[in-house]
């Protein structure tokens, strides 16, 4: 048995650490609201995220950094991609050297574009992302909380950090898989959040089957195109991570980001579902984070463009100030990456989301966009 702390008692994080727990391990949550905090300790039940699954009393929770991590042999970041920083930066003493990192969050920060497990390099002080792994995959947490059959991936750099974090995780009920395209993986399971969105859009347009199976294949082929300019394997998208963390999110009932895109369909403004959600749905950043990426050199990293240097920051600025989607139609550059879905009737009646995600031409045609 060893110590593992996890930052983010989510729905997702609360989980994770419940599977710690069936392995024998001894588990700490840090959780940033404080209500919460009081509330699980006293119910011995996340209500707010996870309801339904017990806590066990010798699971601890906190909402103090100090001494959240002390003797930790891992530690866990489940909290929003957006806010890994922030809590990385607050962590990062507490944290003893020698632990493994593992990241659960899928995302790509807007401001530097960087994945998660950069983003925990840098503020760790991690000097390259080889002790920093990524546990992905096609994993709701209200199913994997109630044992359903489960695989995921464990993403590292280095071959036997995987492996650490796959038999840290390993149950019956939860299969891992390792995998050393650490690039790959986080911007599959990232990107296809954005395509998950679109998702929800075509179910909240009444389209049917044949429409989903379209813009699923036609939808990773796009991503994988984006993943290997920015470093990914192309396999990897063909994977758990990309294919099958894909199918599982369009597909799911569970899915926040196939939700939000529903919900534009029926004419709610992106404000309006966001401000409706308990919980996260990661594609709404994310889909700035990828238009982004996919307007620099060859298809791909603005950064690369001059990396670290001012001339880098130039770029990554003009990239910023580009047109966002609620511009007129008109002004604004049709990019082959645009996903364009014909109208069904070919009427506006189902553009209401227009300006948020959902913005119709003159023809009648669809482009899924995000206001920025
Ligand atoms: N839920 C899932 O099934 C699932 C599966 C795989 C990966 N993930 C990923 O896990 C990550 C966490 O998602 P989740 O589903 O647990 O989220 P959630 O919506 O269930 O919970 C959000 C959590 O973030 C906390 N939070 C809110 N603001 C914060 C802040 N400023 N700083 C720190 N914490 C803050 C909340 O208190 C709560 O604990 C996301 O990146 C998500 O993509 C989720």
């Amino acid at each position: 048995m060893s110590r593992v702390t996890v930052f983010g008692a989510g729905s997702w994080g609360t989980t994770l650490g419940l599977v710690l727990h069936d392995n024998a391990h001894d588990v700490v949550f840090w959780e940033y609201d404080r209500e919460q905090v009081e509330a699980v300790a006293r119910d011995r039940e996340n209500r707010k995220f996870l309801p339904g699954i017990p806590i066990p009393d010798d699971v601890a929770i906190t909402n103090e950094f100090a001494g959240s991590a002390a003797g930790s042999a891992a530690v866990v970041f489940a909290v929003p991609s957006h806010t890994v920083r922030e809590v990385a930066r607050n962590a990062r003493n507490e944290i003893p050297d020698d632990a493994l990192v593992v990241n659960v969050s899928k995302g790509i920060e807007n401001e530097t574009l960087a994945r998660m497990s950069e983003v925990l390099s840098e503020e760790l002080g991690r000097s390259d992302a080889r002790g920093v792994a990524s546990l992905v995959g096609p994993s709701h947490a209200e199913e994997v909380s109630r044992h359903l059959p489960t695989t995921v991936v464990a993403a590292a750099l280095d071959q036997e950090v995987a492996i650490a974090v796959r038999d840290l995780f390993m149950t019956e009920y939860l299969r891992v898989y390792t995998n050393t395209d650490l690039v790959g993986v986080e911007l599959a399971v990232s990107l296809k959040n954005v395509i998950a969105i679109a998702a929800g859009i075509c179910d909240g347009l009444g389209y049917g089957d044949n429409t989903k199976g379209a813009l699923l294949t036609r939808g990773l082929a796009e991503i994988t195109r984006l993943g290997v300019a920015l470093g990914g394997r192309p396999e990897t998208f063909a994977g758990l991570s990309g294919m099958g963390d894909l199918i599982t999110t369009c597909i799911s009932k569970h899915s926040r980001n196939r939700h939000v895109g529903e919900e534009i369909a029926r004419g709610k403004t992106l404000a309006q579902i966001l401000d409706e959600m308990v919980m996260v749905a990661e594609g709404v950043k994310t889909t700035k984070s990828a238009a982004l990426r996919g307007q620099g050199p060859e298809g791909g990293d603005p950064r690369a463009d001059g990396a670290g240097t001012e001339a880098g920051d130039d770029r990554r600025a003009a990239l910023a100030r580009q047109p966002a989607a609620g511009t007129p139609a008109e002004t604004r550059r049709k990019s082959p990456r645009d996903v364009v879905l014909p109208h069904p009737r070919g009427g506006h009646s189902a553009c209401q989301g227009r300006g948020a995600v959902l913005d119709c031409d003159q023809s009648g045609r669809s482009a899924v966009r995000l206001a920025h």
